[in-house]
């Protein structure tokens, strides 16, 4: 397959040098957790090295994953298997492979683990509503309290170690009242799991922090309350410390606030039209040689920022934005809300997608409509500089 026209100077730039002081700021919020990166929001060797060599472990999902994982340089005691949905064959994969933790939700999961990979420690992840995310991550994932206790209890009779509880708040969580509910659910759990002789040794806050460059359907920045977040997080952990019988360890599970800010996407116009709308009145469309479906997964749920190099300073204009593709799907904000756009761009000119790094590369399609995934760069020094204006 050939690349279109007009894409081939397209591709996603990542800062590693951003990433780099976005985990030492998240370390410094959060002393003394481990940070364990969750892997599907950036599986770039270089992205996963850099964070291994800092000293971050790996929230996997799968074999394929520990095995990047590893080959990042991550010691197995530094990765964990952060996917309660897992076959008999991946579980002794990830076994085989040197990990030892695995998360779980249900009785039938931990009898499985306990057949592919005996002994080993498990955390049971509870339920949480979803409520304040843009992704909620309920329903498909974790158990009420008192299942918890159940499948722990059936962890330990199978012979494993119940090592801990995990939550996972919903993805860019934009409220620290979500992470309050999640830490007074497993302070109650953990009460529950004293009474039966059930003593974990570690909580995984999961992921769910946000990104701060992302504006809503709008255009109009998001600003999540990162601080109000962390004093949540750091209150709770110390309660649940005080409450614990032995010490606890803290483990996160970051994916998009390590990443997402630090990923920026080198695109082209492919133009600017006005049309007529069904509904009435006229509309204008400014379509993207990038879009939901090579890069921009997620351009129906958040607007990345958009820089016109050379024509910051030009009449703007309202315009729905869109990717480049044949499905109505591929636009922002389903292809409802206009956002202010430079009336004079050209086919060709260039674009910059800021807030684009997480899941850009995992979220792509291989050959839709004749798109190839983007080519990933990494860069430092020069272009690369803390903060989520680099590279533009
Ligand atoms: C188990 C688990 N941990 C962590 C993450 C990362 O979440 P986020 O990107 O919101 O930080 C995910 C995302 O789906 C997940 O499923």
């Amino acid at each position: 397959m050939s690349a279109p026209k007009g894409r081939t100077t397209d591709r996603i730039v990542y800062d590693l040098t951003g990433i780099e002081h976005q985990y030492d700021t998240l370390l410094g919020e959060l002393p003394g957790t481990h940070i364990r990166f969750a892997l599907k929001a950036c599986p770039v060797d270089e992205v996963l090295r850099c964070l291994a060599e800092r000293g971050a472990g790996f929230d996997a999902a799968s074999p394929a994953e520990i095995a990047q994982a590893l080959d990042a340089g991550a010691h197995p005691d530094r990765i964990h298997y952060g996917n309660t949905i897992k076959s008999d064959h991946d579980i002794a994969e990830a076994h085989r492979l040197g990990v030892r933790t695995f998360a779980t939700d249900s009785v039938e999961d931990v009898t499985a683990i306990a057949a592919h990979a005996p002994r080993a420690r498990v955390f049971c992840r509870l339920a949480t509503s979803g409520e304040g995310a843009l992704w909620g991550l309920n329903r498909k994932f974790g158990c009420a309290p008192d299942d918890a206790v159940r499948v722990l209890e059936a962890a330990r009779a199978a012979g494993l170690v119940p090592a801990g509880l995990s939550v996972h708040v919903g993805s860019q969580q934009m409220t620290g009242e979500a992470w309050q509910q999640a830490l007074d659910t497993l302070a109650g759990t953990l009460t529950a799991l004293a009474g039966r002789g059930i003593v974990i040794d570690h909580v995984n806050l999961g992921g769910g922090l946000p990104a701060l460059g992302y504006l809503d359907r709008h255009g109009t920045p998001l600003e999540p309350p990162l601080d109000k977040i962390f004093t949540v997080l750091r209150e709770g952990m110390e309660r649940l410390s005080a409450q614990a019988a032995a010490p606890l360890d803290f483990v996160l599970e970051p994916g998009r606030h390590l990443v997402a800010d630090h990923g920026v996407i080198r695109a082209r116009v492919v133009r600017l039209t006005e049309r007529a709308q069904p509904g009435g009145g006229r509309t204008r469309w400014l379509y993207l040689s990038v879009g939901k479906f090579n890069g921009l997964y997620e351009m129906d749920q958040v607007t990345h920022p958009l820089v016109f190099p050379g024509r910051e300073t030009e009449e703007h204009v309202p315009a729905v934005v869109a990717g480049p593709t044949c499905d109505s799907d591929d636009a922002y904000g389903d292809g409802r809300y206009p956002v202010r756009v430079p009336r004079s761009v050209r086919s060709g000119d260039p674009v910059r997608i800021l807030s684009a790094g997480a899941y850009a590369t995992s979220y792509t399609t291989q050959g839709f409509n004749g798109i190839r995934p983007l080519p990933c760069v990494c860069t430092r020094g020069e272009e690369g500089s803390p903060g989520r204006t680099a590279l533009t």
